[in-house]
């Protein structure tokens, strides 16, 4: 079984370099699922009140008999509750389900900037964070002006922002910005989910020649450029291929040629600045 590594987040604690990612997945598919993935090595698992799952989640992991001490869960809080009033009650409708009395990392699933709450919501939740519900708080979705605007009212940014990133849609000004700010940068639909990123030809051979698959390449990119990818399958053995990428490296070249298929197309179409997630 792969050992994933782990990174250590700036306020200490640690994270797992790679995690299962668990949207779409009902909650049917994620109590059958989550377990498949936690016998194949898997300790961080992502998933989001807007996904769904949570509770399909919590009893995965509890019927997979691996203890929640090894595991790293992390989920994330609607846009619907946002705001001073409505944090607590969410946080604690999410343990709930998941059947656990922490998070180890919480985050706020999108700003929202036209509702404008998300500062308010920070503020709740280094509150939750303080008294130990959460370990670590992080954010998702968010730009560089939401995240200088949280230190500037907070005093403090997140650990973690986890956004759409893959080989065709680097967010390379966002990960410098992240590096100065010792913000851990996390991808989510690392495999380019409604993209043609899987069936490139570049691709394909960077994968003939490491005698691998085109999604452990990618994946790979990932880690090996310090991003936490939470890739989601629902088939046990994509699982098991998908976290077999620490025992062996791309080279420098592969590295650089990765770097030149960016497009710069976001395979979702969401845009931060705009989006509203209820
Ligand atoms: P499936 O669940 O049937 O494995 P992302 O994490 O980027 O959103 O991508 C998830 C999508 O990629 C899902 O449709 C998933 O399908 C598919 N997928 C996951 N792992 C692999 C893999 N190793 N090879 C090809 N497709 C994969």
């Amino acid at each position: 079984m792969p050992d994933v590594a782990k990174h250590v987040l700036r306020d200490g604690h640690e994270i797992p370099q790679l995690g299962l990612g668990t949207y779409p997945m009902d909650d049917a598919e994620a109590e059958a699922l989550v377990p498949e993935a936690l016998w194949r090595g898997y300790r961080l698992v992502d998933t989001a009140v807007n996904y769904g799952n949570e509770r399909g989640v919590g009893r995965g992991i509890r019927s997979s008999g691996i203890p929640r001490s090894e595991l790293f869960l992390t989920s994330k809080i609607p846009g619907r509750d946002h705001g001073r009033a409505s944090v607590r009650r969410s946080l604690e409708g999410t343990l709930t389900r998941l059947g656990t009395d922490h998070l180890d990392l919480y985050m706020i699933h999108w700003p929202n900037p036209g509702v404008d709450q998300y500062v308010q919501t920070w503020r709740e939740m280094m509150t939750a964070r303080d008294e130990g519900l959460v370990r670590s708080i992080g954010v998702s979705n968010f730009l560089p002006e939401h995240l200088l605007r949280l230190e500037a009212e907070t005093g403090e940014m997140p650990v973690v922002n986890q956004v759409e990133l893959h080989p065709q849609y680097q967010q390379e000004a966002l990960r410098r910005f992240h590096q100065e700010h010792r913000i851990l940068t996390e991808a989510w639909s690392p495999l380019g989910r409604k993209t043609d990123l899987l069936q490139s030809e570049w691709l394909a051979e960077i994968a003939r020649k490491q005698g691998r698959t085109p999604a452990q390449v990618v994946l790979r990119w990932h880690v090996q450029s310090g991003i936490v990818p939470i890739p989601k399958s629902s088939n046990p053995q994509r699982m098991a291929e998908n976290i077999d990428v620490f025992e062996w490296e791309l080279t420098d070249e592969q590295m650089e040629r990765l770097r030149m298929m960016h497009t710069g197309i976001s395979g979702s179409g969401f845009d931060p600045a705009v989006h509203e997630e209820m």
